[in-house]
């Protein structure tokens, strides 16, 4: 009889019945499968990928996961096949006791984006259990003199299947007596009762033995059987009465075992053995039987095991007042159990990303089910985060919820969060849970390294050692990890003429700069160049910047003297006039010195002369002067050796030799001083002297400068074609430069820059450049912005 259900099981017919409701705005989807009980383990409960409109690489992509309510884990995701296979054997009966239907939720979370489905699987009834009645024998007593159609209602059956598979019809044996009826309770439950038909007579038959069968709903119905003994008795006028009918009491959940629920009283007006009453629980299923007992004598219910509300919230009881003649009266008690705030929330975490990266967006950080098994306000929870956190807690669906990041996290401000989840049901008195979680942020290269300084000096003496550390530039970078392992290096300068590879070199790791070689304060004043620090991120960020090197000045060259030319074999020969005045201007030294600043600043001394008295040097000029009248016993040949010293530390100095020969004849000075001759003891008035003779050259001088410009122009012009190189820019005659060609002392081959400070005696020749052209590109460097010609004649190539 039970083969066709057998065949239905092993032939794992599953019905399936899916139904999405894709509720979007609320960010989740209902699907919803139908499963027999008792199917074995592994059957499948439906195909969720084809059910979610999911293909399995995105099922796999997106991290789907299943999460059951509660702890036990019933349901498995086949990740290669998509399917929703069983974990295990489910019981109907185990994990839904009477309860119908028997619904098992859970949810299908996707990770990535998170998304929460729900699922029910409705776990439908198999007819695995057959009627069952307590007691082997009922025994049932009846008085002869009860009248036809009275009606005796009999314990019932047990049944452990729901629905039209519990006990749906009650027969009896055939007998001549009696006849069955299956009647309902309010609750649904159907006993049976036992109708007399003809009237027993004690003497003829004293019991009547039935067989009572409870069926249950099943195709075929399974069956249960007892016996039901029937006593006919003598007279016993009264049958109990119980003062009501119905008793309905509430009890709270957790009531200690052994508390009285109700006292049930029934009355009999009869006396002695026919007036005994004893209680005792008819009608009743076995979770009553395990949860009350009765007193017989005084009728008290009282509570044999602790009650929860969580399991069974109302049990329904017949109590049967019996008498010594074997009367009986019933009633029924309905015992409500109240719930108890008695659970805690519970907190069960599904999902924790512990490190999340910094600067993303709304980032899912942990996923978690609250659940608090208490009923009412007992079971209503909230659920919060504890203090300012960029945090929030969105709920997904049924008592889950997400905790998801409110924006972008920064690292470099804080790399750790510890948050506590608190649940809070609201019974009385309230109960909490809470849930501490540490969440990480883990760095992204976001801060590009920093400079301490937006640009660097470093000063270097010349003609430094080479690998010489000449400064260090130094970055910081506030992220963390590789993401800040600096690197500095050197960018390729703008300046193609700056060998600047084979000049500096920077330590990668620290930052250190090296001069490579011996710089030239002369050749090269001061260069800038870009540093780079880069860190080692993915990508890497960097920054520049600006190191300015100056070269400082040594005093590593001695005075050049320009004029006269010393490298001639002979010493150089001037002719002074024997009827010169005193005064009388016989050269003029010119030198000049690569160096600069005080290194650069020349003054000249007379060493040593044939005739000590006769000629002076003006210290800072060089100008070579007759200090008095020549008389016919100066020798006609002078040499005269002069020392021109820069003001360097330490102090260098180049010596010039000098030959004057005295000639007669030559012509007179142009300007005779008669003043000049009166005094020529003081001093003061030599100084005087001299300070007019020098007004008088300068104001002759650039009166023959003016006529000189116009004959060099005129001349120039016819020459054009015929001088290659120009020493004088053509056209505009700067009026700072002066023509000297034609004062018969200097070379026409020099012109000089003059500078004159104006002032008095202590006037300086401060500068006095030669326009040579070989010069000129060397002067022309140490103008710093001037760049494009240094780089032929640093040989650099
Ligand atoms: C109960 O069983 C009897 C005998 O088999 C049958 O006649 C009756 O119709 C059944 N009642 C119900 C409600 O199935
Ligand atoms: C008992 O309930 C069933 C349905 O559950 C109904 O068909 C039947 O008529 C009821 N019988 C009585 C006696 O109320
Ligand atoms: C988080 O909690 C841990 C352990 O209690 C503690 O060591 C840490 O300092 C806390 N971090 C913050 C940011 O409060
Ligand atoms: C002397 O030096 C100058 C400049 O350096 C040069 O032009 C000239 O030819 C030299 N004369 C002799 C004789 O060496």
């Amino acid at each position: 009889m039970e083969t066709p259900l057998h065949k239905a099981l092993q032939k794992r017919q599953v019905t399936a019945i899916v139904f999405l409701l894709l509720l979007w705005e609320a960010g989740s989807a209902t699907v919803k499968y139908s499963i027999l009980e008792e199917t074995d383990r592994g059957s499948l409960v439906g195909n969720l990928a084809k059910d979610l409109g999911l293909g399995l690489r995105d099922l796999a992509i997106r991290g789907a996961q299943i999460l059951n309510k509660g702890n036990k884990q019933l349901l498995q995701l086949e990740q290669k096949s998509g399917n929703l296979v069983l974990k295990e054997k489910l019981d109907r009966e185990e994990l839904c006791g009477s309860t119908d239907p028997c619904i098992l939720y859970f949810q299908v979370l996707l990770k990535s984006p998170v998304q929460f489905i729900q699922g029910e699987i409705q776990l439908q009834d198999v007819n695995d259990h057959a009627p069952e009645f307590m007691e082997d024998e009922i025994l049932l007593k009846i008085l002869e003199s009860s009248h036809p159609g009275t009606k005796f209602p009999l314990k019932i059956a047990q049944d452990l299947d729901v629905g039209s598979n519990t006990v749906q019809n009650y027969t009896i044996s055939i007998n001549s007596h009696f006849h069955l009826l299956t009647r309902n309770h309010s609750d649904g439950r159907k006993y049976p009762e036992l109708v007399l038909d003809k009237a027993l007579d004690r003497e003829e038959q004293a019991e009547v033995r039935l067989t009572l069968t409870a069926l249950d709903g099943g195709t075929p119905p399974k069956t249960g059987t007892t016996q039901v003994l029937i006593m006919v008795l003598d007279i016993n006028d009264n049958a109990p009465e119980f003062a009501q009918g119905l008793y309905e009491v509430q009890v709270q959940e957790n009531s200690p075992v052994g508390s009285l629920v109700i006292t049930v009283s029934a009355r009999d007006l009869d006396t002695g053995v026919h007036g005994e009453l004893s209680y005792s629980l008819f009608q009743s299923s076995n979770q009553v039987l395990r949860a009350f007992e009765i007193n017989s004598d005084t009728g008290e219910i009282r509570i044999r095991k602790l009650l929860d509300f969580e399991e069974i919230q109302s049990y329904h009881m017949e109590i049967e007042a019996s008498d010594g003649g074997g009367l009986s009266g019933k009633c029924t008690v309905v015992i409500d159990v109240t719930d108890v705030n008695d659970n805690a929330p519970d907190l069960t975490m599904s999902l924790l990303i512990s490190e999340i990266p910094e600067n993303s967006p709304e980032t899912v950080v942990a996923i978690f089910g609250i659940s608090d098994p208490d009923s009412g306000e007992n079971g209503k929870m909230i659920c919060s985060i504890q203090g300012q956190l960029p945090f929030l807690l969105k709920p997904n669906g049924d008592n889950f919820y997400t905790l998801v990041t409110e924006g972008p996290l920064d690292r470099e401000s804080r790399a750790e969060y510890n948050i506590t989840i608190t649940v809070t049901d609201m019974g009385t008195p309230r109960l909490t849970t809470q849930h501490t979680i540490t969440v990480q942020v883990s760095d992204i290269n976001d801060n590009a390294p920093a400079f301490t300084q937006s640009s660097y000096t470093l000063f270097v003496q010349e003609n430094n050692s080479p690998a010489l550390h000449i400064g260090t530039i130094s970055a910081t970078d506030s992220d963390s990890g590789s993401n800040a392992h600096i690197t500095y290096s050197l960018l390729p300068t703008h300046d193609p003429q700056l060998p600047l590879s084979s000049l500096i070199s920077v330590n990668a790791d620290n930052g250190q700069l090296f001069a490579l070689r011996s710089l030239d304060y002369e050749t090269l004043q001061t260069f800038e160049f870009y540093v780079g620090a880069t860190d080692q991120g993915s990508p890497a960020l960097s920054s520049q910047a600006l190191v300015r090197v100056q070269v400082l000045d040594t005093n590593d060259n001695a005075p050049f003297v320009l004029y006269p030319l010393q490298n001639a074999s002979a010493p150089f020969t001037e002719l002074l006039p024997r009827a010169a005045e005193p005064g009388y201007l016989v050269t003029k030294v010119v030198a000049v010195d690569r160096d600069s600043g005080q290194n650069a600043w020349l003054s000249f001394q007379l060493l040593k002369a044939t005739e000590p008295g006769l000629f002076s040097v003006w210290a800072h000029n060089g100008e070579v002067r007759t200090s008095r009248l020549l008389s016919e016993r100066d020798a006609p040949k002078h040499r005269l050796l002069l020392l021109v010293k820069d003001n360097g530390d330490p102090q260098r100095s180049a010596s010039v030799t000098l030959q004057v020969v005295v000639v007669d004849g030559f012509s007179q000075p142009y300007l005779p001083l008669p003043e000049v001759a009166k005094d020529p003891t003081q001093d003061e008035d030599l100084l005087t002297l001299y300070l007019v003779i020098a007004l008088a050259s300068v104001s002759s001088l650039f009166l023959l400068s003016v006529l000189l410009f116009v004959g060099v122009r005129l001349c120039r012009r016819a020459r054009a074609a015929s001088v290659g190189g120009c020493t004088v820019p053509e056209g505009h005659f700067p009026g700072h430069l002066v023509d000297v060609s034609g004062t018969g002392t200097l070379s026409q081959s020099y012109q000089y820059e003059v500078c004159l400070t104006g002032g008095t005696g202590t006037n300086e020749f401060k500068f006095l450049k030669p326009v040579l052209p070989n010069f000129l590109n060397e002067t022309v460097y140490r103008n710093n912005e001037e760049h494009s010609n240094f780089r032929d004649h640093l040989g650099f190539n």
